[in-house]
């Protein structure tokens, strides 16, 4: 028996995730590691709107691509006709903490999270703040809809660039995976600077996994060690820096130790 991929699966289902949109041969790229597992997939957005009928297509795509899995699809309205086996449904705003908090302790946490609610870009930001800390290390939060981040009405701006943009949100993610590269000396990282491990962008929809960015910070020299107090390496990058800028008496210093060349060199890496 052939098994339907996810794209296929969408089209059987009637979900939007690949007519409207083509997220799913990307779904399939980062999710067919789950297959088979008994994954706890949550959704914002059921679909249907006011209607308490309508909605549900893309619960039952995921709960066919996933045979072990465990699916719960949450809506600001009233989508409880809609439940089935292994599809919970649960009523609340993404932008609703309280209500956040208690799904993910009564639910959580999940190995997948899909943002497909309001699209709102200060609800995007709400729903992602509150539901990562339930997201299971080596677990993806995926975020559909980006096109909202260049709606003013949306809470975006004409390029997305700004603050409150769902896309300003990921482009500080992206950074912050480099926080171990921070040219500021005791940088604390945040709890999610710790957390994300990657980023994938495609049109209109971001993967966030989840994991541990611990690795220490990168090739020497690292900013960290540019002081007088870390030793010999750090004082060398720091008279370099210094005789580089035209500080006479560093520069001296440098050309009696030999370390102009290497100071110049060290400076353009
Ligand atoms: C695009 S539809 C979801 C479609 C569905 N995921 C699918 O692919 O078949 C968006 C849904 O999000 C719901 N929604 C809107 N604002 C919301 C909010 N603040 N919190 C949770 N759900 C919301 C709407 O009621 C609507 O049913």
């Amino acid at each position: 028996m052939i098994t339907p991929n996810l794209s296929e699966l969408a089209l059987k289902h009637g979900t939007d995730k690949n007519s409207t949109h083509y997220y799913t041969c990307h779904y399939e790229q980062h999710l067919e590691r789950f297959r088979h597992e008994p994954v706890r997939l949550l959704e914002i957005g059921v679909g249907g709107y006011e209607d308490p009928s309508l909605g549900g297509q893309s619960l039952r795509m995921w709960k066919e691509y996933f045979p072990s899995g465990h699916i719960f699809g949450m809506d600001i309205y009233d989508k409880s006709k809609l439940l089935e086996e292994r599809i919970t449904i649960l009523r609340g705003s993404q932008a609703d903490r309280a209500f956040l908090d208690a799904i993910g302790t009564k639910h959580g946490p999940f190995d997948i999270i899909v943002d497909d609610g309001s699209h709102v870009c200060e609800h995007v930001i709400a729903g992602f703040t509150g539901l990562w800390p339930y997201l299971c290390s080596g677990g993806v939060y995926a975020i559909e809809d980006l096109q909202t981040s260049y709606r003013k009405t949306m809470g975006g701006s004409r390029t997305g660039i700004g603050p409150g943009s769902t896309m300003d949100l990921l482009f500080r993610l992206a950074n912050g995976l480099n926080y171990a590269e921070f040219d500021i000396v005791g940088y604390q990282p945040t709890q999610v600077e710790r957390e994300v491990v990657s980023i994938a962008f495609y049109h209109n929809l971001a993967l966030v996994q989840k994991g541990n960015n611990n690795e220490p910070g990168g090739l020497p020299p690292h900013p960290h060690n540019r002081s007088f107090f870390a030793g010999w390496g750090g004082m060398k990058v720091r008279l370099a820096e210094r005789a580089t800028r035209g500080d006479i008496w560093s520069k001296a210093l440098s050309v009696g130790i030999g370390l102009t060349r290497r100071a110049k060199r060290v400076m353009s890496e």
